[in-house]
């Protein structure tokens, strides 16, 4: 398993991903931008198969998790793990690393807790793409001195 830098030719998998996981996947021009600022990241695995991505928004002091999947078939063997656990090695020293997650995204929720993200609070309807609009809860990681 190997993690590197998105380039535009990673495109259509991430987006292959992006459809089967999301109610309203990054569109590929989204994906564009992002891989132009080097914030997306692949996991690729033995037969050079994209079988996971990330995408982050890098602000000033902290980064956040904007978007992360993994190919159905290739869940649940710590390819999730392995992409938040380079985040928080390449990015936690100098940022505090913020997301926000479906509040009924079990998953997810049981995969930042694993890693040591923290619940901050709750956006009230933050997710429209449901109806009723689904909270988000907003979690973070700071390194421990
Ligand atoms: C969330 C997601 C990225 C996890 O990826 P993954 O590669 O399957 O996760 P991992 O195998 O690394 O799991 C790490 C830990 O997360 C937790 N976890 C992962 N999937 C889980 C599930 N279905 N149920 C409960 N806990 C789960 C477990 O604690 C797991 O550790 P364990 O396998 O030792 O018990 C993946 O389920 C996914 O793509 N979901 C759809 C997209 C999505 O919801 N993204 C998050 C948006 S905020």
């Amino acid at each position: 398993m190997i993690i590197r830098n998105a380039t535009i030719l990673d495109i259509p998998d991430i987006v292959k991903i992006a459809e089967r996981n999301f109610i309203t996947p990054w569109t590929p021009h989204a994906v564009l931008e992002s891989i132009h600022e080097k914030s997306v990241y692949v996991v690729v695995n033995s037969e050079n198969a994209i079988i996971g991505y990330v995408i982050i928004y890098q602000g000033f002091d902290s980064i956040e998790i904007m978007n992360i999947a993994v190919e159905e078939k290739h869940k649940r063997r710590g390819v999730g793990k392995a992409l938040l656990s380079f985040m928080i090695d390449n990015y936690s020293e100098n940022n505090e690393i913020w997301l926000e997650v479906r509040d009924n995204n079990t998953p997810a929720i049981a995969l930042y807790k694993g890693l040591g993200f923290e619940n901050i609070g709750i956006r009230k309807g933050f997710y429209r793409d449901e109806t009723p609009p689904r909270d988000a809860l907003t979690m973070k990681y700071q390194k421990k001195d």
